[in-house]
């Protein structure tokens, strides 16, 4: 099997260039000015077009059993939405119940996640702690490649990680070379504002930001930086979507501190007010944590991903349609918390951040692509147009127009949080392992063909790491 994608311009995290890109056999084998064409090879004209690595999500959560149902999108629908958006890898996220073991939850997710039609990786959540915990921890990290392990800070009772879960889990994750991520919200204020907004008759979707507001992610994300800072590892936070947490990462980066910081598309132009909407359905379906914020916010996360503050974008792809958000129709807090997007971020990110000159398309093609790949240890496999790495690409016609509507996407979800945006610049073509998955508005796709992707513990950050422990050993004086 090999493809030809040529006359297109190619534009990585560090060049753009005219060059045609041969892949054979799923990996990219000779990337170059004017490359003879193999008489078998399959052909598309990129010409005017922009050739580009595959998007990769760092944070999605396909078919999550969460808050007592389940997500409607699975591992089949959602990455071949993901396709359909130009995005050709996603990492979801394990969570074990609290008292389940860590192993038996991968092992239930990895079996989810074998109708995957585009490769996928996995975050472990710790969401308790005990020695099988540990084991599991070095287990998963030695055996079965996973390199970062998750911890919500948030969600009271059901998957909150206590600050002695997180000391013992950063702890060990040190140890065994991996990253430690965090849900950064405040769980115990959260609860407590959702009783006391509740007590006052405030039951409707408006709650929800109200039980949520920045202070409470702030005071999480700055507690979980300091906590890494403390024990000397890298520490990277999810979904920031509050000038207060972004204010914590800018203050521990300029002390030096290995921190890291993803931004969701949603986040990044969506708004509080949707939670004033009159219909409960539209009000309900924005019910995400953290909540959309004030507009004033988003302005801050565009300035955190343009000074490389904010380094990834995400969706938290997590879909629930409206008979699920139902649950919450006299309660805020039972309305199921996620939203969806996983078939949108590269537009989204392409039309308000390179089409306004926010970001150049290396930046884009960082901060959808290469900077995950390099945080989570799967570069140069993925990430970048180079000899030898995963034929996983995008074609990307930055003059074609699009209106996004749920009536259109792909999508498993009877709700799109961009609904009515008009978005010029979209994926004409999207290839995964060399082959052609997503052509002019049609999925190509095979139930299964995703891989599972292996991430090695990562020596460079730790190593660096290591050097500064060593600068700070414990001092004893003998007497
Ligand atoms: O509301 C959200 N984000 N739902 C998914 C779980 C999480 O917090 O990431
Ligand atoms: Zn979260
Ligand atoms: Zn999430």
């Amino acid at each position: 099997m090999s493809l030809m994608i040529r006359g297109g311009t190619v534009v990585t995290a560090d060049q753009t260039i005219q060059a045609d890109v041969y892949c054979e056999n799923g990996k990219v084998v000779q990337f170059g000015p004017n490359l003879d064409v193999p008489s078998n090879a399959e052909i598309i004209d990129a010409g005017g077009q922009y050739v580009m690595p595959g998007g990769i999500d760092p944070h999605t959560h396909m078919q999550l059993p969460f808050m007592g149902t389940v997500a409607s999108e699975d591992f089949y629908t959602g990455t071949a939405a993901g396709l359909a958006g130009g995005t050709t890898c996603i990492i979801d996220f394990v969570i074990p119940a609290p008292q389940q073991s860590l192993m038996e939850a991968y092992k239930q997710w990895r079996e989810w996640a074998e109708k995957a039609v585009s490769d996928y990786s996995f975050h472990v959540a710790v969401t308790w702690w005990d020695d099988s915990v540990h084991k599991d921890m070095g287990t998963l990290v030695h055996e079965y490649g996973v390199n970062s392990f998750k911890h919500f800070m948030a969600y009271k009772g059901a998957i909150m990680a206590d600050d002695e879960i997180l000391v013992n889990s950063f702890t060990r994750a040190w140890e065994l070379g991996a990253l430690p991520t965090v849900h950064a919200e405040n769980g115990e204020l959260v609860w407590q504002l959702q009783r006391k907004l509740l007590a006052m008759g405030i039951t409707g979707p408006e709650g929800h930001p109200q039980s949520r507001p920045p202070e409470v992610e702030g005071e999480a994300a700055n507690r979980a930086i300091r906590i890494a800072q403390t024990l000397k590892t890298p520490v990277y936070l999810v979904h920031v979507s509050a000038r207060e947490a972004l204010e914590a990462i800018v203050r521990a980066r300029n002390e030096g501190q290995r921190v890291f910081g993803e931004v969701l598309a949603g986040h990044l132009v969506i708004d509080d007010s949707v939670y004033l909407d009159q219909d409960f359905t539209k009000a309900a379906a924005h019910v995400m944590s953290p909540p959309f914020r004030p507009k004033d916010h988003q302005r801050d996360l565009w300035h955190g991903l343009q000074s490389g503050n904010l380094q990834t974008t995400a969706t938290d792809h997590c879909c629930f349609c409206a008979d699920q958000k139902a649950a919450g129709k006299d309660n805020f807090s039972k309305i199921p918390n996620g939203t969806g997007g996983i078939e949108n971020r590269m537009e989204v990110l392409w039309n308000e951040g390179v089409n306004t000159g926010r970001l150049t398309m290396n930046e884009f093609v960082r901060v959808t692509s290469t900077n995950t790949a390099q945080i989570f240890n799967m570069y140069p496999n993925k990430g970048t147009i180079a000899e030898g790495a995963d034929a996983d690409i995008v074609v990307w016609d930055p003059t074609a127009t699009k209106i996004i509507s749920a009536k259109t996407h792909h999508q498993n979800v009877d709700y799109n949080i961009f609904e009515g945006m008009n978005v010029t610049g979209t994926a004409s073509h999207t290839i995964s392992q060399g082959k052609i998955v997503f052509k002019d508005g049609e999925l190509i796709v095979e139930r299964g063909a995703g891989r599972y992707i292996n991430r090695p513990p990562f020596a460079p950050y730790f190593d660096a790491v290591a050097k500064m422990r060593d600068r700070t050993s414990p001092i004893s004086v003998k007497r």
